[in-house]
């Protein structure tokens, strides 16, 4: 199917996007009024786009009155973006009913403020990851319903929880982050698999071992001279291989047509506690 997004509906090239960028990130976003009021939401068009500075970024939807929380940054020029974990998912989702502007949302979602270091806006107690952030600039993409901003923001203070991180590698299965699928859909980050990334090297059959899923699953990945030529069809499990092959430089085989069917969809063996349906519906409770 071929879809001109010129020719179709937002409502539609909307559901385009949510079904098919996913699982997207969960921007859980603290800030503060300028009277004072504490207001908190989720923003799944969310992601890190710079890592030296730390930059992160996430776009409000347009309407009119603007969102607080687009609001409250156009006003103070600070925010917190909190991680959302398994634990503090309903919480999460209560605050993203259409409270007014002069409620505070951590009160109504019963998660604990906690002072940030630099800047007003506090940070969420039980997300074990808090970013506080200072506002970069407001690109202001698309006015129209389905429109919005695009908001830009240098962390200027990581707080992560000590139980959680080593060496400054952050342990997921600790984190425990949730991600948003289309409509009232969520996923866990649970079922995982690993792949080194093949190195080029100019040299003719090395092999680099990828061990994947945690030791379920293990692939000797063949490189061959050519970054492109990459022989997905030589992924075989490793217990076929056996350690370090000793094999002799590839025949060059032809370009594979498609990825062979393991990268397609995982056999059953690998998939999480949920027979690879590592899904949810959540439904506002309000
Ligand atoms: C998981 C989740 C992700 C969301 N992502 C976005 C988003 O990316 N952009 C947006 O404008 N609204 C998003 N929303 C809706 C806002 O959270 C909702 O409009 C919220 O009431 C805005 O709050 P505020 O007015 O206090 O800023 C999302 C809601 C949920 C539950």
């Amino acid at each position: 199917m071929v879809i001109d997004p010129a020719s179709t509906s937002g409502a539609n090239t909307y559901k385009l996007l949510i079904g098919s960028v996913v699982p997207r990130p969960i921007a859980f976003v603290s800030t503060i009024s300028e009277a004072g009021v504490r207001n908190l939401a989720p923003f799944s068009f969310f992601n890190a786009i710079c890592g030296e500075p730390p930059v992160i970024c996430f776009s409000t939807s347009m309407r009119e009155p603007r969102k607080d929380t687009y609001l409250n940054i156009q006003a103070t020029g600070e925010f917190v973006v909190n991680i959302v974990s398994e634990a503090i998912a309903e919480q999460m989702n209560i605050s993203a009913a259409d409270w007014p502007h002069d409620r505070d949302e951590f009160e109504i979602s019963g998660l604990t403020p906690l002072p940030s270091d630099l800047i007003r806006p506090p940070r969420v107690a039980e997300s074990h990851v808090n970013m506080e952030c200072k506002l970069m600039q407001i690109i202001e993409v698309s006015a129209k319903p389905r429109g919005g901003s695009l908001i830009i923001g240098e962390v200027i203070r990581f707080h992560v929880e000590d139980a959680i991180i080593d060496s400054f590698r952050i342990d997921p299965d600790k984190l425990r982050a949730i991600g948003r699928m289309g409509g009232d859909e969520y996923v866990r980050t649970r079922d995982r698999f690993s792949m080194i990334r093949p190195k080029y090297e100019n040299s003719f059959g090395n092999v680099a071992h990828a061990s994947a899923c945690s030791g379920e699953l293990q692939f000797a990945v063949v490189r061959r001279l050519k970054p492109h030529a990459l022989d997905l069809a030589t992924l075989r499990p490793l217990d076929r291989i056996h350690q370090r092959l000793a094999i002799p430089p590839p025949p060059r085989l032809p370009r594979p047509r498609r990825l062979p069917p393991l990268l397609h969809r995982p056999p059953r063996g690998i998939l999480g506690p949920h027979g690879g349906r590592n899904r949810h519906r959540m439904v506002p409770s309000l």
